[in-house]
């Protein structure tokens, strides 16, 4: 995916302004940066989800695969079933585990082999052995760690190409958190994902390509967020070329 001087605004607040950077294929891209930056604006940039938030609006041009996801030909419904999203907090529905993931196959008719397609989805989620004999149970009846990879099951139940993770183990305890991260790599083989996350060792322990976002304060003293640096992870964490990742990777900011 391509990010073109993306630009959002909630109604009159200016919240992002010219955010470039790609998201390359099968690799974990990171982003960091402090709070009200506008990391999960422009995350939910990338599928349209800020779509349903009422006031938001975004220019600049987002493609996925060289196509414009925001061209007036495109049904956003599509663009998030390519291009799917995990929330901080785990949501599963009030429904069983089984028709927790089996929800979005129905919606979008993949219901051939149902029961094998929500086994491979839990069994990718790397939830599989622990709710195998509990398909009918509750997905609310589950622990945090185990509720996420539900989400995360459900997520990729539907073959997207891209999976988006908005601080996905932030409600989790470090057991949980390592599991998700192991999934995460495990995940990468077949998808292409970014992970917002205020966890930096997180981000240098997963992510291939790190952006980090940070909030300053324009002319008219209005408070904007804009990415300061895009590379390598290990050259973020490393050696940054700007002073601002510098000091907030290091802990002098944010
Ligand atoms: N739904 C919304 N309606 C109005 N303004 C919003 C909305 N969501 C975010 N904003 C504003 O946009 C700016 C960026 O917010 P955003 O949530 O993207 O930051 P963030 O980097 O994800 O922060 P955090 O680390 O706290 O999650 C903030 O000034 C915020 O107040
Ligand atoms: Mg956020």
């Amino acid at each position: 995916m391509e990010l073109d001087r993306v630009n959002v605004h909630y109604g009159a607040h200016h919240a992002v302004r010219d955010a470039s950077m790609v998201v390359r294929r099968n690799q974990i891209t990171a982003m960091i940066g402090p709070s009200g930056c506008g990391k999960s604006t422009v995350l939910r940039s990338l599928n349209r989800m800020n779509d349903l938030v009422n006031g938001a609006r975004v220019t600049g041009g987002v493609t996925y695969r060289g196509q414009d996801i925001y061209a007036p030909n495109v049904d956003p419904i599509q663009v998030r079933r390519h291009i799917g999203m995990v929330f901080q907090k785990a949501n599963p529905f009030p429904k069983s585990i089984f028709d927790n993931v089996a929800y979005g196959l129905r919606i979008n008719g993949m219901t051939d082999n149902l029961a094998d397609r929500v086994e491979q989805a839990l069994r990718g989620a790397a939830l599989w052995d622990e709710v195998k004999d509990n398909l009918k149970k509750s997905g609310l009846a589950l622990s945090g760690g185990q509720q996420q990879r539900l989400c995360i099951a459900r997520t990729i139940a539907v073959e997207p190409d891209v999976v988006l993770m908005d601080e996905p183990c932030s409600a989790l305890d470090p057991i949980a958190t390592v599991k998700v991260e192991e999934l995460m790599h495990e995940l990468a083989q077949t998808y292409t994902i970014v992970i917002v996350t205020h966890n930096m060792q997180q981000a240098a322990r997963v992510s291939k390509y790190t952006a980090f976002f940070s909030a300053d304060l324009d002319e008219a003293g209005e408070r904007y967020g804009h990415l300061v640096e895009f590379d390598d992870t290990a050259k973020i964490f490393s050696s940054p070329s700007d002073q601002r990742t510098e000091d907030y990777i290091t802990g002098r900011f944010g």
